[in-house]
């Protein structure tokens, strides 16, 4: 059961059904699930299809991303299972509202995923205004946070998530875990309608530390929640202190959230690549008459 003290949600990253059901088993709750093109690339039924030098065709792949989403979906009926839409550089907002839209209405639990760019921004702000509910992802910056709050303006508590990634961060040398620190203090500003889902969790450290500095949600993969059931679901104590391996400290900037969203500088190589990732491993499990790029 949840342990009485714990103010975070907690989500599992992954897409993978069974572990959804393995870790409703060990830890007795879950409060979501977050998925993204990579992590259905890792769905055992996908990498057997793969494995038999099959590949899907661009409907059947959305019809499988559809089946994970509705099979976790109906383990969590309660939660919140965020589903990611395909985007490229070329991908412009107007596909991305149009795949959001539909997957919107895959399940009555979604959260649509569109990155943090102009396009998904831009995408974001009509889906929030027609009421749909959008986890903005591949957030690498407290200015991009800064856009996703300016561009929402309005969204009632609970429409809108965004997914600062630090393990990316923390890979290449900067510490991750300040850009939590540095948006749920931006934040407090505000009125509270963004909040704040840690993503790209790869320790025990990450997802207590998380819980310390405040934030909303945390999304961690199978591995981490297993070692936090493990180990009786501990939370970080007085003396809690988080390890950051030399990383680079990200500093708090003082960001007005008063502007508008097109104002803020959205830039970031690792959103950049994120995106290529992402639409590369989607594309990998499409044949190649069917992908959107080569
Ligand atoms: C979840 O919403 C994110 O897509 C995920 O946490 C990214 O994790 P990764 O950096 O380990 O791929």
């Amino acid at each position: 059961m949840r342990p009485k003290n714990l103010k975070t949600r907690i989500f599992l990253d992954g897409g993978n059904p069974d572990e959804t059901q393995a870790i409703i088993k060990l830890l007795g709750f879950l409060d979501g699930q977050t998925t993204n093109p990579t992590l259905i690339s890792r769905n055992p039924e996908a990498r057997r299809m793969l494995d038999r030098g099959e590949k899907f065709s661009a409907e059947k792949l959305i019809d499988f991303y559809r089946q994970v989403v509705t099979t976790i979906c109906g383990l969590i009926p309660e939660g919140s299972v965020s589903v990611e839409v395909y985007s490229d550089p070329a991908t412009t907002a107007g596909t991305m509202l149009a795949q959001g839209k539909e997957m919107f209405s895959w399940t009555a639990n979604a959260h649509v995923k569109f990155p943090t760019t102009r396009e998904g921004l831009k995408a974001a702000e009509h889906a929030v205004k027609a009421g749909m509910r959008v986890n903005m992802t591949l957030n690498f910056s407290q200015e991009q946070a800064a856009a996703v709050y300016a561009a929402t303006r309005g969204a009632r508590k609970g429409q809108v998530f965004i997914s600062p990634f630090v393990g990316r961060l923390d890979d290449r040398g900067e510490d991750g875990m300040d850009l939590i620190a540095d948006i749920v203090k931006m934040y407090r500003q505000g009125d509270g309608h963004v909040e704040v889902l840690t993503a790209s969790v790869r320790s025990l450290g990450h997802l207590l530390y998380a819980f310390k500095l405040g934030s909303d949600i945390v999304t961690a993969p199978y591995e981490v929640l297993k070692e936090w059931g493990d180990k009786g679901m501990p939370l970080p104590d007085a003396g809690f202190a988080y390890g950051t391996r030399n990383l680079r400290p990200i500093p708090y900037r003082e960001i007005d959230l008063a502007k508008k969203w097109q104002d803020y500088d959205l830039r970031h190589d690792l959103t950049d690549k994120g995106m290529e990732k992402f639409s590369a491993d989607w594309n990998a499990l499409i044949r190649p008459e069917d992908r959107k790029i080569a």
